[in-house]
């Protein structure tokens, strides 16, 4: 038979055996010890082992012991248990990827895991037991958490007490992050358990792209609005031209023509820049040297700019060539600079700079549209009134001013805005109240390199038909009877048409050969360019197109084909005329 000995754990034997050799010889006051002794059915179980020398002889040497043996297996095993589960707990509340913490009943912050430390800015043996969850929260959402924390612990429900929700977090440093929060009480206890997770990212994200598209909307309203006006603005400008021709010069009738004319000429005016901020103006881009066209301007801006502001230009050395609209830049410019006037009523300096910049994935990622690369930075810095966050968040919508009623139209920035957009840029504003405020605005960087700009030049020579024949198709009644008179006037002959459909059986019937075809581009059953090449076929007809905007293909994103005869509504008589005689010699 084993003795006793021989069933002890063989890791087990030699501390058992020391803890009873030191109580003999007398080194300890009992005798303890915690091993493990294989049971008949072959297993190990955990056995306590406590004994006493009763007594001892002359010598010291132990007489007699008595002492006791228990088995202690299921007491261990809970133990175990336990001590696992604790760090099975303890891991996932590192883990969660949130920040989490356990907040006792008097508000004080028990327990952190390390993302919480990394968001709070503070050491966990700062926090634990220290602070209260009150101390890391924007003062105006504690009063509101307040009383969701005490209906909580009331064990009110998800209406008084939402488990889940979003507040302003405030770190150890006063920054503010914006944060998701999910919080439930402890069961059988008064604390409870958060956890937080940073959501200022993307609520900036979302509110970029909500930015974004609404200015897109207000884009796509102000484009449509534009197109039927551009049409409403023709037909009055061109029958005041013909009115005007009419009556002989000395007629009192001529100041109250000019007078409606000058009014829709202010009309033409605000909707090219309705247009333009609706990105539907149609441009002719070419490779540009945005500096020359700053100098060039510096003359104007003199002008146009107070006395008592001082106006500094730094143009970057050696920076590509932009592609766009002469004409477009510089309304950017001027816009910027003429704000930047208004905004120093009693002087300052006023800034303009350019640099080549290489945008990355990360300025990109927190402008919606805008892709990496090289581009061309243009800035307006003024030293004026700046502007508070209200007017930062609207200053690009269409007619959002705060300058007196008539004296701004509210329109500059959006037309800025649009442009920008439409020449794949995109444009930004820093400001700060009573110091200043800067613009940055970046257009991408081509290769090619900038040619002189080839100036428009000043038409001349007789304006009159000499009997050649002009189609004109047209959808609009009012613009399509315009224009005819103002031709035939001119000495042209005309034959009207409504549509595409009209037109082409018009020019296969007629005997008579057609010389220019004067079409509208975009036209409910077929699209102008289409038209041109179908009646072309026919013979050699020149083409003009005329419209206020469009989508079609012989204008690609609104940018115009090399090679293509083009006249934009509203034009005045003379306008068209020119325009006619132009492609007809051409
Ligand atoms: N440089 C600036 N400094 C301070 N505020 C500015 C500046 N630029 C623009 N703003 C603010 O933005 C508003 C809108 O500007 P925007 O150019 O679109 O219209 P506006 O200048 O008021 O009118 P408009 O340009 O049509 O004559 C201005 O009324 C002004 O409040
Ligand atoms: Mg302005």
């Amino acid at each position: 038979m084993k003795s006793w000995e021989d069933l002890i754990h063989p890791d087990d034997k030699t501390r058992r055996a020391e803890a009873l050799r030191a109580h003999l010889a007398g080194k300890t006051p009992v005798y303890e010890a915690q091993f493990r002794v294989r049971a008949k059915s072959g297993e190990y179980r955990w056995i306590a082992s406590r004994g006493k020398v009763m007594s001892r002889d002359e010598n010291g040497a132990p007489v007699r012991m008595a002492g006791s043996n228990v088995d202690i297996t299921e007491r261990k095993r809970a133990e175990e248990e336990l001590r696992e589960s604790k760090e099975l707990y303890r891991t996932v509340f590192e883990n969660t990827g949130t920040a989490t913490i356990l907040i006792d009943e008097n508000d004080i912050i028990t327990m952190v895991n390390s993302k919480f430390e990394e968001y709070s800015g503070c050491s966990r043996d700062r926090i634990e037991g220290k602070m209260r969850w009150t101390d890391l929260v924007a003062p105006d959402d504690a009063e509101k958490m307040k009383a969701y924390r005490a209906a909580r612990l009331a064990g009110a429900g998800e209406e008084e007490a939402p488990s889940e929700y979003e507040f302003r977090f405030v770190n150890k440093d006063g920054n503010v992050r914006d944060v998701f929060l999910r919080v439930a009480v402890i069961p059988g206890t008064k604390s409870t358990v958060a956890s937080l997770l940073d959501i200022t990212e993307r609520k900036q994200a979302e509110k970029r792209l909500f930015e974004a598209q609404k200015m897109e909307a207000i884009g796509r309203l102000a484009g449509g609005i534009a197109h039927d006006f551009n049409n409403i603005l023709t037909a009055i400008i061109g029958n005041l031209d013909l009115l005007k021709l009419d009556l002989p010069a000395s007629s009192p009738h001529l100041k109250n023509i000019e007078g409606v004319h000058s009014a829709a000429m202010k009309a033409t005016d605000l909707t090219r820049q309705l247009l333009a901020f609706g990105r539907k103006q149609i441009i002719t881009p070419r490779p540009i040297d945005l500096n020359r066209v700053i100098i060039e301007m510096k003359t104007m801006l003199r002008r146009l700019i107070r006395e008592d502001i001082e106006i500094q230009t730094f143009l970057g050395r050696g920076i590509p060539s932009i592609r766009a609209d002469e004409a477009q830049v510089e309304q950017v410019i001027l816009n910027l600079a003429l704000n930047a006037r208004d905004a120093m009523p009693h002087g300052g300096r006023l800034t303009i700079e350019t640099a080549g910049v290489y945008l990355g994935e990360d300025y990109c990622s927190k402008h919606a549209y805008m892709k990496p690369g090289q581009y061309v930075m243009l800035s307006v810095t003024d030293t004026g009134a700046g502007m508070d966050q209200e007017t930062l968040a609207h200053v690009f919508e269409p007619f959002f001013t705060t300058k007196q009623l008539g004296r701004g139209t509210g329109l500059g920035l959006s037309t800025v805005y649009g442009i920008m957009k439409q020449t794949g840029g995109s444009i930004s504003v820093y400001s700060v109240k009573g110091e200043g405020t800067c613009f940055k605005a970046y257009f991408p960087a081509v290769e090619e390199s900038a040619n002189q700009p080839k100036r428009d030049e000043a038409p001349s020579g007789a304006l009159e038909g000499r009997g050649e024949t002009v189609l004109v198709v047209e959808d609009e009644q009012d613009v399509r009877d315009l224009v005819e008179r103002i031709l035939t006037r001119a000495g042209y002959k005309v034959k009207a048409c409504s549509g595409a459909g009209e037109a082409i059986t018009l020019c296969r019937e007629s005997s008579e050969s057609i010389d220019l075809l004067l079409s509208d581009v975009v036209m409910p059953d077929m699209p102008g360019s289409d038209l041109a090449e179908i009646i072309r076929s026919s013979g050699k007809i020149k083409t003009l197109f005329m419209s206020g905007y469009t989508e079609n293909v012989i204008v690609h994103r609104n940018i115009l084909d090399e090679g293509v005869n083009f006249i934009n509504k509203p034009f005045s008589s003379r306008e068209l005329l020119r325009k006619v005689r132009e492609v007809l010699d051409s």
